[in-house]
């Protein structure tokens, strides 16, 4: 199956797909402060990764490039609604870019559309220096995302079958380009373990990408005869996942995976986040209401956080993260056997 195809069924697949939901998110509740000592006008949503300024706490995630015309008009109109909104957008990986020069248009059209905006670049762990330099200059990316994949790939009769030496291949590259780099998983989630290996290096976030929202083994085995379906209820629910990230490294940490609403934002941000990706829910929005529908929800996302931070006095982001609330269900169960609660 041609590279392109694949891309054009995995948009597919994603938007057919319904989200489990399992993310953790319903297992914490916020504590409600009555006297919050605030005001709607002194909330700040700004945050930062590795210096780089982000005027809302969360970014359209990596989805797409490569494959023709249809992933050119989704970055289009992604690039745009990220102008329009000030907000983080991330392209999809750019290997394909790298390999047939052609498939640059459907990424580099993101800077075209948004030359001031803040853009993330995106590879794999199997890329080289030489191929994720090339991915940051292809669309004068602001930082690199790294995407982890094992179980895709796993779940993939044409994925990779070894996954040696990623760590490697990470630092140096993060000890090499001068932008953040950002190590993100895509749907498993980041373990404990697995965030100390990252912590070491010279990463400047890990994106947890947690389990409860698009999943790609699902995905894959919806489009094969020969189904791996242990793969489809693996992985660490998100929530979990940020706080076993928070739990091993003062880097910056990420959210994503599975974010459906502003309040599943507020709290991954409450859980010790600076910043949560979307991608499978901006995607329906996109492909079902349009470009002027997803603009409209993001700026609603933005108003929605500014009334919640105001409720529970906080003014800014990190301010959120000493919010108190009460862990649950099966999230309690799930740190507390991992002696993280
Ligand atoms: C993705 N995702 C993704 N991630 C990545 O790092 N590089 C990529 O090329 C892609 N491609 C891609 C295509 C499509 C159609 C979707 C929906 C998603 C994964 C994405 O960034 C994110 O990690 C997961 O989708 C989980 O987040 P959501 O969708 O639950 O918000």
């Amino acid at each position: 199956m041609s590279r392109a195809k694949r891309k054009l069924d995995h948009i597919q697949y994603a938007l057919n797909d319904k989200p489990s939901g399992m993310t953790g998110f319903d297992d914490v509740q916020i504590v409600h402060q009555s006297l919050p000592d605030s005001s709607v006008e002194e909330v700040s949503l700004h945050s930062e990764v590795g210096g780089l300024n982000l005027s809302s706490p969360f970014f359209i995630n990596a989805m797409t490039g490569g494959g023709g015309e249809k992933t050119l008009e989704i970055n289009a109109s992604l690039a745009r609604a990220a102008k329009e909104t000030g907000i983080a957008v991330s392209v999809g990986s750019q290997m394909s870019a790298i390999k047939d020069k052609q498939e640059r248009r459907t990424y580099s059209i993101v800077r075209k559309e948004n030359p001031d905006g803040v853009i993330f670049g995106n590879i794999g762990s199997e890329a080289t220096l030489s191929q994720a330099l090339e991915a940051v200059e292809m669309i004068e990316a602001d930082a690199l995302q790294i995407h982890l994949n094992v179980i895709q790939e796993l779940a993939m009769p044409e994925g990779d079958r070894s996954f040696n030496g990623a760590l490697e291949r990470i630092s140096h590259i993060a000890n090499e380009l001068s932008i953040p780099v950002i190590v993100k998983e895509t749907g498993f989630g980041i373990s404990r373990e697995a965030a100390a290996k990252l912590n070491d290096t010279a990463v400047t976030a890990i994106d947890a990408g947690g389990y409860g929202g698009t999943n790609f083994s699902s995905i894959e085995n919806s489009r094969q005869q020969r189904k791996k379906l242990f793969f489809d209820h693996w992985g660490i629910p998100t929530a979990a996942s940020i706080v076993e990230t928070v739990s091993v490294t003062e880097k910056t940490v990420l959210a994503s995976g599975g974010i459906q609403s502003s309040i599943d934002i507020l709290k991954s941000l409450i859980l010790g986040a600076s910043a949560a990706g979307i991608a499978g829910k901006f995607l329906r929005i996109l492909t079902e209401d349009g470009e002027s529908a997803l603009i409209k929800e993001i700026e609603y996302v933005n108003e929605d956080l500014v009334m919640m931070m105001t409720a529970l006095g906080c003014r800014n982001v990190s301010s959120l993260h000493r919010a108190p609330v009460v862990i649950s269900g099966d999230l309690y169960h799930w740190l507390h056997s991992r002696g993280l609660h």
